[in-house]
């Protein structure tokens, strides 16, 4: 199966863990947006979506499904998201489209956490993608330099504005051997709206995108 094929094939069967007559929340990327198209078939089933970035509200709306705002929800029971890395323990690096911190806003409040995610995204140990952080415009030096101590090599994503009007350094060249413990030290450098990583609130499940098929993993 081709890359695209794998994040088809997944997309399809998270279709299993969309619950009828509730509202989900949905994640961003070309993962997602296979899922978007696949939840279109089924929509009349759900009771609308909270979406994690203004593109994926868009494509929610030319779908015709409702799109919630997030402070309207009382019970979100599940949200599915792709991941630019993810281990086996469920620890993920994300942002790559730039929309984490909404993506971490709407699965802090999900019951359930599904990625959907082809092959190449899993891994051993993260840090070979670039980790994101979203961080107010004024601290962009400053943030650089503190995550220079930490051993990082920070990229300014010029040309970038994410929805919250902030800015994203893709972080290199770190080897996360303790994900957690990272998350937390970067969200308490001041300035930074939220990092990347997914490691205090991982996957629950993971629908893996395999030559062999779909493999489900927790
Ligand atoms: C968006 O900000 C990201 O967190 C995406 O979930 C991640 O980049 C995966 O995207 P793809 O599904 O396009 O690989």
């Amino acid at each position: 199966m081709t890359q695209d094929e794998q994040k088809r094939a997944v997309a399809l069967a998270a279709l299993q863990y969309v619950p009828m007559g509730e509202i989900i929340g949905i994640g961003t990327g070309s993962t997602a947006n296979f899922f978007i198209d696949e939840l279109a078939k089924i929509k009349h089933q759900i009771d609308g979506a909270v979406a994690s970035s203004e593109a994926t509200a868009e494509r929610l709306k030319q779908h015709g499904i409702e799109v919630l705002n997030l402070n309207s929800v009382s019970r979100l029971p599940v949200y599915i998201d792709g991941a630019d890395e993810i281990t086996h323990n469920m620890h993920m690096i994300k942002g790559g489209g730039g929309a984490l911190t909404r993506e971490k806003i709407v699965a802090a409040v999900a019951q359930q956490f599904i990625c959907i995610a082809d092959q190449s995204k899993f891994v051993k140990v993260l840090g070979k993608f670039p980790l994101p952080i979203e961080v107010i415009p004024m601290a962009r030096s400053y943030v650089a330099r503190e995550i220079v101590l930490l051993g990082g090599q920070p990229a300014w994503r010029q040309g970038v504005t994410t929805d919250n009007g902030n800015i994203i350094l893709d972080v290199h060249n770190l080897n996360i051997m303790n994900p957690v413990e990272l998350e937390n030290k970067i969200n308490q450098i001041t300035g930074v709206v939220t990092n990347g990583l997914f490691a205090k609130r991982g996957a629950d499940i993971l629908l893996m995108g395999t030559d062999q098929g779909v493999e489900t993993i927790t």
